[in-house]
């Protein structure tokens, strides 16, 4: 099925945005230029134009030219995804660099988290996550031992963490997100190149696999000029 006009729009004008065509801080091309190079009428071209505003890729309104802003990548909690599926999605290249990746015994926290004893083996991995090259999210992730073990003997710094999980028969299919936003330690500033106490946007996940048991709990520690998070609902009424 052929998208929307204003969707195919957006997508031009969002690729401008990303490619620096149309440079951050620069004014948006009036509507009357647009209408005359897309060759379309005012309305998919204000349509595409309120898009990027909601996305916060445009500023202005209320009679104030629209200027070019940053384009933060949205993530959608509709459903999830990992973060490899995530930047593909958006088309950007997923990158990443382990930072820790170890068995060791659960700490009381973590084992509470995980629902296993304290001192239990568990593998905790902690990586940045780059897109395009860029690092955009710092993830420390702790997984019960007979699922940790499967990744650290797969290649981390390379590979997809849930298409492993996928191909052992265990990748979550439920999850429980909590968003909050926490100050910067000093892993996190490090890696993520910000002054520690920066504020970062953190989603904290517990999944479970098909068969019920729990197979992560994650602490994601986002930029937030690299992400924002969306989910769209109906309401109950
Ligand atoms: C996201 C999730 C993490 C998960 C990761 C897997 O970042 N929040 O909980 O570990 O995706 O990513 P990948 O499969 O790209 O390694």
């Amino acid at each position: 099925m052929r998208r929307p006009l204003h969707e195919q729009l957006y997508e031009q004008m969002r690729d401008r945005i990303r490619s620096g065509e149309w440079p951050e801080g620069e004014r948006v091309p009036s509507e009357h230029s647009l209408i005359a190079e897309f060759g379309t009428s005012r309305g998919p071209i204000r349509q595409a134009l309120a898009t990027l505003r909601a996305e916060g890729a445009v500023d202005g309104g209320r009679g104030a030219p629209p200027r070019v802003r940053r384009l933060v990548p949205t993530q959608s909690f509709q459903s999830f995804v990992s973060f490899t599926d995530w930047a593909r999605s958006i088309g950007r290249r997923p990158g990443q660099r382990v930072i820790e990746a170890a068995r060791r015994p659960a700490s009381e926290t973590v084992a509470d988290d995980l629902g296993v004893e304290p001192g239990a083996a568990i593998v905790e991995i902690v990586r940045l996550r780059l897109l395009d090259d860029e690092p955009a999210m710092l993830e420390r992730s702790a997984f019960p031992f007979a699922v940790g073990k499967l990744l650290l003997a797969a290649d981390l710094d390379t590979g997809s963490i849930y298409q492993t999980m996928q191909e052992h028969g265990c990748a979550p299919v439920r999850a429980r997100h909590v968003f909050d936003a926490v100050p910067a330690d000093d892993l996190d500033a490090a890696a993520l190149a910000v002054s520690v106490s920066t504020p970062l946007l953190r989603v904290r996940r517990t999944a479970w696999a098909e068969d019920s048991s729990l197979v992560e709990v994650a602490d994601d520690r986002y930029l937030p000029t690299m992400a924002s998070f969306a989910v769209e609902n109906t309401s109950d009424a």
